[in-house]
């Protein structure tokens, strides 16, 4: 793990009254916040007195800001920062609108210690270098200590000229990013030169900002610096991604500079063309764009590219181009081969050859799981029948990989010999629906060994029912940690910490 750097993390405070700002503050500070907004807009007070009191409570370093009502009431706002400057508050955030010269003169006179943050929003406007150059002027030309950049985007791509802004801005500068697709401002900020990051507490989601506890805990941007390599999920919803709970503690235990966050992308074209510099260093790639990346990829590995789908795209250290790959495969046919040889070895029976050939291997699911796995299973010399709910889908995957396509009706009868493979690959028994399975119960007698890839909830109704009847099961969260160890050591270069990884998976998922 690298230095530590003077990084501070805030969270603002919207609460209606003062009691509530002082609850939320202590909360703030039991999550990690190295200070607090007291956004004085959102309270509704009576009188002055009231922020007096709240002022003279702070148990954190706190910015005083009033914002929403300020311009229908220029004068209360005014008279709260005076009294937060004269209280010696560490910070007070003034809008550009509202920072008159006379005004700032005379907050400069009168205040101690201090810091003066002048803040300007730009919305409405698509984030150009040039606008948001020229707002940075702006802001920079009021003579303040500190200033701040508050940007709507509609695209993740949007963000890139904040990322331009805080490397080459000459006054401390806080810029944030608006909305769910603004979250890499922070997340990435510290890399460009952020000294300030926002995050938001407890459960009070706020839409662009990470938890407060995720960014100690998990990101721990406190150890980022300009050298750090970003890899990301390329996905599109992205919210409910685990990767960053496992790989960023797994760059930190190999002491690789990395990160890994989520990557909101609603156009996977432009998003490469955007952040296209080899800072950007890895992606896993998620629904819906495992298919069309192929086409934005320089290279794409042989196995990937019969499969049709990429889960992984790495830029190629020595000529910047992006090489995509699929770890889904060999993770789903290794896990069955390793359980298929334990088995064997304890009765006794060793050998080389795959205990895949030769078997018939029936595939539930035609998507983008069931590709992967179904050229897997070929590869290995197993005889494929392939059931989906779409039968067309089914029969375009067959022809693809030279096996057979039957409609999904005759999966609960289908029975031609003994001991064959059952692996689901459909979305069947996945949360919330954990009473589903593909198949009933009195069918799976058939079957050597069931895998499932569904992995939330971990033992699926159908392994269950799998195990009830004798067959190996192999878990679909087998997978998850075997093509998440084949992405690390794709994203490293280098070999992937097994134990710890599937300890995380295992403990956290
Ligand atoms: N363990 C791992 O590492 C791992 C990796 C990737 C995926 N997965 C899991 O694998 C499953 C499929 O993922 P995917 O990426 O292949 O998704 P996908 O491309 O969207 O495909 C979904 C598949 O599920 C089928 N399906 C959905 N709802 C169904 C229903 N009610 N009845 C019957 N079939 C249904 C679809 O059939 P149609 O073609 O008829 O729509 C299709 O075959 C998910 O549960 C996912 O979490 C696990």
């Amino acid at each position: 793990m690298g230095f530590k750097s003077n990084l501070l993390v805030y969270t603002p405070l919207e609460c209606e009254s003062k009691e509530e700002m002082v609850a939320s503050m202590q909360l703030a500070k039991d999550q990690g916040a190295d200070l607090v907004e007291l956004c004085i807009g959102s309270m509704s007070f009576s009188h002055i007195s009231e922020i007096e009191q709240l002022l003279k409570q702070r148990i954190l370093p706190s910015i005083v800001s009033f914002r929403h009502k300020c311009p229908t009431n220029p004068c209360r706002c005014l008279q709260v920062f005076k009294m937060a400057i004269e209280f010696d508050t560490e910070f007070v955030e003034i809008d550009v609108e509202v920072a008159t010269e006379a005004v700032l003169n005379e907050f400069m006179r009168k205040r101690s210690n201090t810091k003066i943050i002048v803040s300007g929003h730009l919305n409405g406007e698509t984030p150009t270098t040039e606008n948001l150059g020229n707002l940075i002027i702006d802001l920079q030309s009021t003579g303040a200590d500190v200033i701040k950049l508050v940007v709507d985007v509609s695209y993740i791509t949007d963000v890139a000229p904040i990322f331009h802004m805080l490397t080459h801005c000459q006054v401390p500068l806080i810029a944030r990013a608006v909305g769910d697709r603004g979250l890499i401002s922070q997340l990435l900020g510290p890399k460009y030169g952020a000294f300030l990051v926002c995050g938001s507490i407890g459960d009070k989601f706020i839409s662009g900002l990470p938890p407060l506890a995720s960014i100690k805990q998990v990101y721990k941007l406190e150890y980022m610096n300009s050298d750090t390599q970003i890899f990301g999920l390329v996905s599109n919803p992205v919210g409910h991604s685990k990767g960053p709970l496992l790989h960023n503690p797994a760059f930190r235990h190999t002491g690789y500079n990395g990160i890994y966050v989520p990557l909101l992308v609603d156009n996977v074209e432009e998003f490469f063309k955007v952040y296209s510099c080899n800072d950007f260093t890895g992606f896993s790639v998620g629904i819906p764009h495992k298919e069309a990346v192929l086409r934005f990829c320089d290279e794409v590995h042989p196995l990937a590219q019969s499969i049709g789908a990429a889960n992984t795209i790495v830029r190629r250290p020595t000529d910047g181009k992006l090489v995509g790959y699929n770890t889904d495969c060999e993770a789903c046919i290794t896990a069955i081969e390793d359980a298929f040889r334990e088995r064997r070895v304890a009765n006794g029976q060793v050998s080389n050859a795959s205990p895949l050939a030769g078997k018939l291997f029936v595939l539930v699911g035609a998507g983008g799981a069931g590709r992967a796995i179904a050229f897997g299973a070929r590869s290995r010399g197993a005889r494929l029948v392939i059931f989906n709910r779409s039968f067309e889908r089914a029969k375009a995957l067959a022809k693809a990989v030279s096996g057979e396509a039957l409609p999904y009706e005759f999966l609960k009868e289908f029975c031609p010999e003994k001991g064959m493979i059952l692996a689901n690959a459909s979305a069947v028994g996945m949360e919330p629906n954990v009473n589903q399975t593909p198949i009933p119960k009195v069918a799976l007698k058939s079957y050597e060994l069931v895998f499932d890839a569904v992995y939330t909830p971990r033992n699926t109704r159908l392994l269950q029912e799998a195990a009830d009847v004798g067959a190996i099961v192999v878990s679909g969260v087998e997978m998850f940690i075997r093509q998440a160890l084949g992405q690390f050591k794709l994203f490293t270069g280098g070999l992937a910490p097994e134990d710890f990884m599937r300890k995380i998976v295992l403990e956290q998922f």
